[in-house]
């Protein structure tokens, strides 16, 4: 590296200069070093700038020649750092390639993939075996008014019925004090409001939350889910629904599968039935089957033609239209269908439970 001079300016020094700089540029190897090197020439006390700012000191003749040499210096070294600093960017590049090269033969690390929710799965299993048959989908407010949750459903205030629902209730006031919120104890509203919002034919299905005050055990949990059903028109009677219930119990359960209807109480309907399915486990012999509990019948929804004073409720002439309406426990469908002892597995969040599925 050269001092810097204090020697008025010479051609012969401005070339010197150019000569050992460039020479000791070529020879850096890495961009700390010719940083160094800038510093050390073409900086604020660099050489070739101490030169530059000697001109002064020289006549206007000479300063017009050695300052145009001087500049040309300046320019071509500035024009070699650049050169340089590229030269090793590129050579560290193309080291890095070589020595970092792709295996293409490398198993690749496989992507886990998610998955559907058990419950998401059945639910989508049960209304689309009811699409199949002319069904739509509807979904409806999981906050809902007690007006649709019970007095729509022919369950008035004090009705002893209502204790067959457990109710959550949300401390909301009521503008006008008429109506209490709670979360809804069933899919079962949705039937009013759809009913409300149109006119018959009805075809749907709802798929939904609902929410009960209960203490949770195996077959019980504090939420779950309910596919409704629900059709109105006119004509249709009980062997429609006997029909639709049959053909949904051998898309879920399998050709075989016998159904049986016994007397129930909804108020929402009359009359009201349950369904059964004849026990797929043990296939109605016994002999200390778990599933049916050796009755050789596992319950699977309730059902029942719609009452008139629900169809009356909604406003549609009773005389004329009749349906029939059913809800199901897509839980207790899944736990029958796959042998899941345990309904809080659903919602316990353990990925070994939900990986199975
Ligand atoms: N909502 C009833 C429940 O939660 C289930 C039900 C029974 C729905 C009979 C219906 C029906 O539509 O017709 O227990």
């Amino acid at each position: 590296m050269t001092e810097p001079s204090a020697q008025p300016p010479t051609a012969q020094r401005i070339e010197e200069i150019a000569r050992s700089a460039t020479a000791e540029l070529d020879s850096l190897e890495n961009l700390e070093a010719v940083d160094q090197w800038r510093i050390s020439y073409l900086g604020r006390r660099g050489t070739l700038t101490t030169v530059l700012r000697a001109l002064s000191s020289l006549d206007v003749d000479e300063r017009r020649t050695i300052g145009a040499l001087a500049n040309e210096a300046k320019n071509t070294l500035e024009d070699r750092l650049e050169q340089r600093v590229r030269h090793i960017n590129e050579a560290a590049l193309t080291r890095s390639a070589s020595q970092n090269r792709l295996d293409v033969t490398l198993p690749g690390r496989p992507s886990k993939a998610g998955r559907l929710h058990p419950t998401t799965q059945i639910v989508r299993e049960i209304c689309s075996a009811f699409v199949a048959m002319g069904f739509g989908v509807v979904e409806g407010p999981e906050v809902e008014w007690e007006h649709y949750n019970f007095e729509m459903l022919n369950i008035p205030k004090g009705h002893p019925a209502r204790d067959m629902w457990n109710t959550l209730w949300v401390d909301y006031e009521d503008p006008s004090g008429e109506q209490a919120m709670l979360l809804r104890t069933h899919t079962s509203p949705m039937q009013a409001r759809v009913m409300e919002s149109r006119e018959p034919p009805i075809r749907v299905v709802v798929p939904g939350k609902c929410y009960r005050y209960e203490a949770t055990d195996a077959t019980h949990e504090w939420h779950f889910y309910q596919v409704e059903g629900l059709a109105v028109g006119e004509g249709i009677t009980f062997a429609d629904l006997k029909g639709t219930l049959y053909e949904f119990a051998h898309r879920l359960f399998g050709e075989e599968r016998q159904i049986r209807f016994r007397c129930d109480y909804f108020p929402f309907v009359e009359p009201g039935v349950d369904m059964s399915i004849d026990c797929f486990a043990c296939q109605g012999q016994g002999g200390g089957c778990r599933i049916c509990r050796d009755s050789g019948w596992i319950e699977i929804l309730g059902a029942g033609m719609v009452h008139p004073k629900v169809l009356e409720k909604v406003g549609y002439d009773k005389d004329r239209y009749t349906g029939f309406a059913f809800g199901m426990g897509p839980e207790r469908i899944a736990m029958l269908k796959y042998g899941i002892d345990d309904i809080r597995h659903f919602y316990a969040n353990d990925l070994r439970f939900l990986r199975q599925f």
